[in-house]
């Protein structure tokens, strides 16, 4: 009921990102996977915020979340999107294709790590939501490629709740989760907090250099 309460006093999705919504809940395996109508505003919302100019998505999807982040972009603003996963890439193009931000979505098919080793950009707020295995890898092939200031928010970091229960011993999305989360409290030149919105969103701020004096 609070749920519908919300949605009702929230900005509402466009018919695009809502006929997005229905493909994926109607023909597709994971629809879990999408952002959703308030992670999607408050994601669209903090690149406006932020100003951010130059932003990279590590997990596409469908193109939800890319689609919502690019509205928050300027006219000149770029937004980069890959995934690995070849399947679903005509319908994240698609979808892409038919926003009025497609100009400034680029969306890329292949593994977010080594794309990362060769990329020698510079982002405001990079999204990280690729392999849960591989947090850990991804915040620290990135952390450098933010600027000072800029914003890295990891999806997923409750994970439905399992980052608190027993861990099986072959839950290695839970296990990567778990040893991000844990990295993260002694990582250095960060501020950093668990935004409990759906599945959890860590918002991660990278200290400019006079902050950086409360080394941890
Ligand atoms: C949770 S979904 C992304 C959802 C999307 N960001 C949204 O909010 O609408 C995770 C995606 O990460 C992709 N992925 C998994 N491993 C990857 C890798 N190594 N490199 C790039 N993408 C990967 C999967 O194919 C999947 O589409």
């Amino acid at each position: 009921m609070i749920e519908k309460y919300i949605l009702d006093h929230s900005q509402p999705e466009s018919e695009l990102l809502q006929r997005l919504t229905r493909e994926v809940n109607i023909g597709m395996l994971h629809p879990h996977m999408l952002s959703g109508h308030i992670q999607g505003r408050l994601l669209s919302m903090i690149v406006s915020m932020m100003g951010a100019r130059r932003v990279l998505e590590l997990g596409t999807y469908v193109g939800y979340s890319a689609i919502c982040m690019a509205e928050g972009l300027p006219a000149d603003g770029k937004i980069t999107t890959i995934d690995i996963d070849d399947e679903i890439e005509d319908i994240a193009r698609s979808y892409i294709a038919q926003s009025e931000h497609a100009d400034k979505i680029e969306f890329l098919v292949g593994d977010a790590l080594q794309y990362l080793a060769t990329c020698n950009e510079e982002f405001d707020l990079v999204f990280i939501d690729a392999n849960k295995r591989h947090y850990i890898a991804y915040y620290e092939a990135v952390f450098d490629k933010v600027r000072e200031g800029g914003i890295i928010l990891a999806d997923n970091t409750l994970w439905g709740g399992k980052v608190v229960e027993k861990v099986a011993s072959n839950d290695y999305q839970t296990q990567g989760l778990l040893a991000f989360n844990d990295y993260l409290t002694t990582a250095p030149d960060i501020e950093y907090f668990i935004l409990p919105l759906r599945d959890g969103i860590t918002f991660i701020r990278k200290k400019e250099k006079g902050e950086m004096r409360n080394e941890k």
